[in-house]
């Protein structure tokens, strides 16, 4: 099984940035982690940043056929981006969206993602550990998508 990691803008700056909203543990350090708890569960995790749309949009159109299924981390695009929700429609991608903080609990114009809509299902609000949680919710959902 093939997992695509995707984090959005701003997060290759993690550990420096804002470190009292979302912590001090660097992008290579939640990479390593994911590493990890990917080779623990006997699959293939691929993490990939950027700070640009359109990359993303393409990452997740060449995602298709290859990758089972998506963690995203869409960074401040989640609250913009319709382009990145179709991309997300438009492949079939299983998706789990994740933030490292709970968006909900923070100013308005983060309470709505354009994102969850088109997700199996969102994980937020539990730092670098948000990333570990979802690689094992996106491995459940395709585990159980292979049984039906
Ligand atoms: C974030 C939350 C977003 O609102 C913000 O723009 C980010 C990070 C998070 O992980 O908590 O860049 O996605």
């Amino acid at each position: 099984m093939k997992i695509l990691i995707l984090h959005g803008p701003n997060l290759n700056l993690l550990g420096k940035r804002e470190p009292g909203i979302y912590g001090t543990t660097s992008l290579e350090e939640i990479n390593a982690r994911i590493s990890d708890l990917a080779s623990e569960m006997g699959i293939e995790a691929v993490c990939f940043q950027s700070n640009y749309e359109g990359e993303l949009v393409q990452r997740i159109q060449d995602a298709m056929g290859v990758f089972n299924a998506l963690v995203i981390n869409p960074g401040a695009y989640t609250h913009t981006s319709i382009a990145l929700r179709d991309a997300i429609a438009s492949t079939g991608i299983p998706t789990v969206e994740v933030h490292l903080s709970n968006i909900y609990r923070r100013e308005e114009f983060r309470q709505h993602s354009y994102i969850s809509g088109v997700a199996a299902g969102q994980i937020a609000g539990f730092g670098a550990e948000s990333y570990l949680l979802g690689l094992r919710a996106a491995v459940q959902v395709v585990n159980n998508s292979e049984k039906r």
